[in-house]
C-alpha cells in the first residue's frame, strides 16, 4: 500500500483500481486543499475555546461517555483509543491507557484538535464525517505520513432528525486492528443514536402531558365561575415559594403538578354548589370538604407520585390540626401540602369573590402573618410574605 501512497503524492501513474474507492476519493480531496502528507496542519482550540465546544457539546457527551467507558472496558491495557469527535470533527474526549498518552499528544490526538479531511487529510473520523457513512481507514491510506501506523474505525452519530451531531472512532496500531472494530464502532453508535431516540420521546411525552394538565387545571378553573386562573396562580405563587426554599428540580416539577391540580377533586361538586351565591348549607359544606379526597383518589388512579397526591389530599390541613380532611398537625403536614395552602389562601384573598370584594395584597399578607402558627406553617409562611 505504501508505494501507492508515494506514487499519489509524487503525482506518479497509479492503477487506481488497487486503492479502495472511499479513500482514493478522499486522497483527491486532500491533493485539491494542498494538505501537506508530511505533517501535522490541522488547528487547534485554545483551552477557553474547548471549553465551550465541550459546553455546546453537554448533551452529546452525557449520551456517549457511559456507553465510551463501556467499550473502553474491551481494550483498556492495550494500545488503542476511543475518540468521541463534535460533527466538525473537532475532538472533545478520548479514553486511552495512560501509558499511550504522550504518544497520542505528539500526534494531535488530544480533546481540541481538529480531525477534519480538510486539515488532517484521510483519516477515519474526517473522512467518516465527509461521507456520512462509517469507515475503516488502514495504515497507508491515511493521507498523513504520520499515521500510516495507525488504523481508524469511526461512524457518523446522527440525531433523530437525522442530522450528525458527531463522530465516534476507535484507532490504534495497524497491524493489531480487525475489521470487527469498525463493528464494534457501528455497534456502539446506534446504542447512542437509540438513546437520544428514547430521550427525544420522553421529552415529547413530557410536554403532552404538561399540555394536559394545564388543559385539566383550566377546565377546572372554567367550571368554577369564582376562580379563574386560580390554578396557575396558586401554582406560580408555590414556584415562588420552591424558589426561596432552593428545592431541588424534581421537587419543583412534584410541586408544580400539585399546586395546579390541588382542586382537581372539585370537578365532582355539583355546578349549583360550586358556585352558589348564597350561604352554603352544613350538607353542602361538607360535600365541598371532600374535594381533596376526591382530587387524591383520581391522581391515584392516574398514577402520579405518591408526594403528589399527598399534597392533593392535605392542602386544606391546618397546621393546628384544625383542619380536613385528617386533621394533621405541624410537619405532619407534607411540605408541598403547606406551601400550596398558603399560596391558595393568599390567591383567594387577593382575588374578586362574589360576595366581598378584593383585599389588597398588603392586606392579604398581614391575614397570613396573623394566621402563622394556627392555620400556616410559620416559618414558611415568613419567607413567603419575602417573596409577594
Ligand atoms: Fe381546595
Amino acid at each position: 500500500m505504501f508505494h501507492l501512497w508515494e506514487k499519489f503524492i509524487n503525482n506518479e501513474e497509479l492503477n487506481t483500481s488497487i486503492v479502495r474507492e472511499p479513500i482514493y476519493e478522499s486522497w483527491v480531496r486532500c491533493k485539491i486543499c494542498r494538505i501537506d502528507p508530511f505533517s501535522i496542519t490541522g488547528p487547534k482550540l485554545s483551552p477557553g475555546d474547548l471549553n465551550l465546544l465541550l459546553r455546546d457539546n453537554a448533551g452529546l457527551l452525557q449520551v456517549a461517555t457511559p456507553m465510551m467507558e463501556d467499550l473502553y472496558q474491551f481494550i483498556k491495557g492495550s494500545r488503542f483509543v476511543i475518540i468521541l469527535a463534535d460533527r466538525e470533527g473537532y475532538i472533545l474526549k478520548t479514553l486511552a491507557n495512560s501509558a499511550i498518552k504522550g504518544y497520542l499528544t505528539r500526534c494531535n490526538v488530544i480533546p481540541g484538535a481538529y480531525f477534519s479531511e480538510r486539515y488532517m487529510g484521510t483519516n477515519a473520523i474526517g473522512t467518516a464525517l465527509y461521507i456520512d457513512t462509517p469507515i475503516q481507514v488502514r495504515g497507508e491510506e491515511h493521507y498523513l505520513k504520520i499515521f500510516h501506523s495507525w488504523t481508524g474505525s469511526a461512524a457518523p452519530i446522527h440525531s433523530p432528525e437525522g442530522d450528525i451531531i458527531g463522530c465516534l472512532c476507535i484507532a490504534g496500531p495497524a497491524d493489531e486492528t480487525h475489521i470487527h472494530n469498525l463493528g464494534m464502532i457501528v455497534s456502539t453508535v446506534n446504542s447512542i443514536e437509540k438513546q437520544f431516540l428514547i430521550k427525544n420521546t420522553i421529552k415529547e411525552l413530557q410536554e403532552l402531558n404538561s399540555g394536559l394538565l394545564d388543559t385539566l387545571a383550566l377546565v377546572l378553573d372554567l367550571k368554577d365561575n369564582y376562580t379563574a386562573n386560580h390554578s396557575f396562580n396558586v401554582m406560580n405563587y408555590s414556584n415562588q415559594l420552591a424558589e426561596k426554599l432552593n428545592l431541588s428540580p424534581e421537587q419543583k416539577k412534584e410541586l408544580r403538578y400539585a399546586a395546579l391540580l390541588h382542586d382537581i377533586g372539585k370537578i365532582g361538586i355539583p355546578d349549583s354548589i360550586l358556585n352558589k351565591p348564597s350561604r352554603l348549607t352544613d350538607s353542602e359544606y361538607e360535600f365541598i370538604k371532600q374535594h381533596p379526597v376526591t382530587g387524591a383518589k383520581l391522581l391515584k388512579k392516574a398514577r402520579f407520585s405518591p408526594a403528589i397526591i399527598a399534597a392533593v389530599r392535605h392542602h386544606h390541613e391546618y397546621f393546628d390540626g384544625r383542619g380536613y380532611p385528617d386533621q394533621i398537625t405541624y410537619k405532619d403536614i407534607p411540605l408541598y401540602a403547606r406551601i400550596i395552602t398558603i399560596a391558595d389562601s393568599f390567591d383567594a384573598m387577593t382575588t374578586y369573590r362574589v360576595y366581598r370584594p378584593p383585599m389588597t395584597k398588603e392586606e392579604a399578607k398581614e391575614e397570613i402573618w396573623l394566621c402563622r402558627r394556627k392555620q400556616f406553617d410559620p416559618e414558611l409562611a415568613e419567607i413567603f410574605l419575602t417573596c409577594v
